[in-house]
């Protein structure tokens, strides 16, 4: 078991990876509640519609062991989506808490991808004033970014993440088996945020991934894949998919240097009043062509675009000691990345200055100063078109 140490300001609390995690999920999560059993606790399971069908079944995994473990388990579904990741969502959590009788000492947990995660942290924050959380996270993404850190929240009809709170969990599980129920485009997802934690803070996992060979002796990925969604035809089909999606081992070793960079980053700055701005490279940009698009573009993916327009105009106006631009190029072309957008310099500047993260006449910008050290730097309002251009 790969385990990762989170001592952030207001909480110490572990990330545990290991494949057949959800099984010992009970045990676990007394461990970390530093109890013999869950015996006169209830916990409530809140999962999305997909997640539930796939692996939130009253005789699966993960139930079976919080029941054994002695807990009185609950569960709320929710459809799931980012239409569902508002207020809305939150007041039926919580009137579910009410009905069943939580109290202060009960607790939830999250299981599903990252909107499941913030909608559910964010319910933990509020309930009672504050009640105790688990996350399990069941994408790619959410495993590497948002269960770990402790920010929470939902959408308001203004933006994304426009209400939340900082709330840490008590342990994150992530059982890397259920990456197997992911589409192509899930994991791409993913492993935008992976490549960016390597851009920030340490070029040798860029160079990991790049390197990693595949390990799935006679098994095609097809076949490892079989129950996912179909691929995205730019990725060239199920067979011709990058190497360390074939390797298990790498896959989390890579998943697990990604957290401790995020480890390290949040035990510096919590709160982000600082440091912790370096994980937003590439979200400025990412933020505008997810909205352009309507969501059409996933995060990650855009994530990647993001980042891939931020160092090349980085390296044009010569803010780079050495070129990042040509590394985002290299690892987004090997995982086939789609990065051609239809959007113009123009829209996406107009998308961008409505980002919660502009300033009033500036816009902050973490670019990799180079490959593994990222920086920030203000772009004022009437040169971010420049700016954007550059990097198209
Ligand atoms: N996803 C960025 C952060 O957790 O700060």
């Amino acid at each position: 078991m790969k385990k990762i140490e989170i001592n952030a300001l207001s909480k110490r609390y572990n990330v545990l990876l290991e494949s057949g995690i959800l099984s010992k999920a009970g045990a676990l999560i007394c461990d970390a509640l530093n109890r013999d059993s869950g015996q006169g606790l209830k916990i409530c399971v809140v999962t999305d519609a997909n997640v539930n069908a796939l692996y939130a079944g009253e005789d699966q995994a993960l139930f079976t062991s919080l029941k054994d473990a002695g807990f009185s388990v609950f569960k709320y579904v929710f459809p799931g989506g980012e239409d569902h990741k508002n207020l809305a969502t939150i007041e039926g959590i919580l009137d579910y808490l009410t009905e069943n009788h939580f109290n202060r000492g009960d607790i939830l947990l999250a299981f599903g991808g990252g909107i499941t995660g913030d909608i559910t942290g964010f319910a933990a924050s509020i309930y009672m004033r504050g009640i105790k959380y688990i996350q399990i996270p069941t994408t790619l993404l959410s495993s590497v970014d948002s269960s770990v850190g402790g920010k929470t929240g939902v959408n308001l009809k203004a933006g994304k993440n426009l209400t939340g709170a900082f709330w840490q969990p008590e342990v994150v599980l992530f059982d890397p088996d259920v990456l197997k129920t992911l589409g192509y485009e899930q994991l791409l997802d993913g492993m935008g945020e992976i490549i960016k934690a390597g851009m920030i803070t340490d070029k040798s996992l860029v160079q990991f991934i790049l390197s990693a060979g595949s390990a799935r002796n006679g098994e095609s990925f097809a076949d490892y894949m079989k129950d996912a969604a179909p691929c995205d035809a730019s990725a060239g089909g199920k067979d011709k998919v990058p190497a360390i999606f074939g390797n298990d081992e790498a896959l989390l070793e890579a998943i697990a240097r990604s957290v401790d960079i995020k480890r390290e980053i949040v035990e510096d700055d919590e709160r982000e009043t600082g440091r912790r701005k370096l994980l937003n490279f590439g979200h400025t940009i990412a933020h505008a062509i997810e909205k352009c698009s309507s969501y059409g573009i996933s995060h990650g993916n855009a994530v990647a675009i993001g980042m891939c327009i931020v160092s090349k105009a980085a390296d044009a106006l010569g803010w780079t000691d050495e070129p990042s631009a040509d590394m985002m190029q290299q690892i987004t072309d090997y995982f086939q990345y789609p990065k051609n957008i239809p959007y113009t310099a123009a829209q996406l500047t107009a998308a961008a200055l409505n980002d919660k993260k502009a300033g009033s006449n500036s816009v902050p910008i973490i670019y990799a100063q180079r490959p593994g050290f990222c920086t920030e730097r203000k772009v004022m309002f009437e040169d971010l078109e420049n700016f954007i251009s550059l990097g198209l």
